[in-house]
């Protein structure tokens, strides 16, 4: 029998150790590293404070006991951890506190082009559709723009019909918002948001076309949560106009954008995305150009772990429950994988594993296994929980 406290100790304790590692390698502050697993996945708290109130020294013990069980490097307790614990200090006491001040606008937003017609881009032409501004969206047929607007409307009902929004407002909201099939239309606008496929070649061709397209001082933005952000600014003539934007899904309703940075794009270009972010009500955090950034690095791992638990023999909504009850976390790891879609976890397990070479990121079999069965999760009515 496993316990809710095994499952808990199994697959959150390496994320909480995984968390440690990532501020003490420097990728991110502390304030981003828990700002973004709140914001972009609902967690009631961040890593480095769940650590913090556990206490070090208890997380150091259990994952020095995990690892002396399996022997696997993601459960050896991260240095500073190790030495917080053999201190008795906190990571809220470790370092200066590194909350970033507010950005301010260098560029003047009024329109946003948003490329793409999927789940991502659909929420991302609302979301900015509903903070005020005027929305281009590029998709390539009539019937996917039809979609992005159906899309839309399905939500801003659901608002009306809570009393949250009233039907003027809904009507204003689309009445911001301008379908077209040739990317021309975005030659005015004052950033481009691109959620189109995951895949180089399709996005470089895409970049290549906006920097003909759009004009000078326009910023181009990439949702990609795995590809080189630099190999598309490196595809235009204007790379220090390229930047990453990455939201969380449901866009309309997760806080966080990753804001990416490569080691071209201007510092005015990251100050104005961050402080659209906060005009739209997001919180932004920074990140730099490397796969996963912060939440997908720590997210699938742990995901990926708890295929592998399943895989020894705990059945799916024991997990499920015992993770959203033991760590408060929004949604059970199948019910979460199921929404994200198993083939973009698969990639993103795959691209996390290429970048750090560690052996616990393999995906797992079953992971793979469901892909090739198309078995892809909500989307196709089947993924590890059944939804026929
Ligand atoms: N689109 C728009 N709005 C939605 C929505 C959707 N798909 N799903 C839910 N909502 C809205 C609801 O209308 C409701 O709005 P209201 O509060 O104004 O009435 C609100 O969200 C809460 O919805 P519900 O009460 O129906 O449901 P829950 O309380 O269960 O919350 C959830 C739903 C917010 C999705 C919550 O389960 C959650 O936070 N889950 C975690 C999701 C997560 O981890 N996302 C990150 C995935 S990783 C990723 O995106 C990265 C990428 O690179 C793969």
């Amino acid at each position: 029998m496993t316990t809710s406290e095994q499952i808990f100790n199994t697959l959150v304790l390496p994320y909480l150790n995984h968390a440690a590692r990532m501020y003490e390698s420097g990728y991110a502050s502390k304030t981003d590293i828990d700002l973004a697993m709140r914001f972009g996945c609902g967690y009631p708290q961040g890593p480095l404070t769940v650590v913090d109130g556990l206490g070090p020294a208890v997380v150091r013990d259990q994952l020095a006991a995990r690892y002396a069980e399996t022997g696997d490097a993601l459960h050896r307790p991260a240095e500073l951890l190790e030495k917080l614990a053999d201190e008795g200090r906190s990571f809220a006491d470790d370092g200066a506190a590194d909350d970033a001040p507010p950005a301010e606008p260098r560029h003047e937003i009024g329109t946003v082009g948003v490329v793409g017609t999927g789940t991502m881009a659909s929420g991302i032409a609302q979301v900015f559709a509903q903070a005020g501004y005027d929305v281009v969206f590029v998709g390539r047929s009539q019937e996917k723009l039809d979609g992005v607007t159906g899309y839309i409307t399905k939500n801003l009902d659901k608002a009306v019909a809570k009393g949250k929004l009233a039907e003027a407002d809904k009507e204003a909201v689309l009445g911001r918002l301008r379908g077209a099939t040739g990317r021309e239309a975005l030659a005015d606008v004052d950033i481009v948001v691109e959620a189109i496929a995951e895949d180089l070649a399709i996005k470089t061709e895409l970049y290549k076309d906006l920097d003909r397209i759009c004009k000078p001082g326009a910023i181009l933005a990439t949702t990609t949560s795995s590809l080189p952000i630099t190999q598309l600014g490196d595809a235009t003539s204007r790379p220090e106009a390229v930047v990453g934007m990455h939201f969380f899904n449901p866009a309309p309703v997760m806080k966080l954008v990753e804001v990416v940075t490569t080691a071209a794009t201007a510092g005015e270009v990251d100050e104005t995305v961050k402080a659209l972010c906060a005009k739209v009500g997001k919180v932004a955090v920074s990140c730099g150009d490397r796969a996963g950034f912060i939440v997908n690095c720590l997210l699938f791992p742990y995901l990926n772990d708890a295929v592998k638990l399943h895989e020894s023999g705990v059945d799916l909504a024991t997990i499920d429950t015992a993770i959203k009850e033991q760590a408060g976390f929004p949604m059970g790891p199948f019910e979460l994988l199921d929404v994200v879609g198993n083939d973009v976890s698969l990639a993103i397990e795959k691209e996390l594993y290429t970048e750090f070479k560690e052996e616990g990121f393999a995906p797992a079999a079953l992971l793979e296994q469901k892909v090739a069965a198309g078995e892809l999760g909500r989307k196709t009515g089947r993924g590890f929980h059944d939804y026929s």
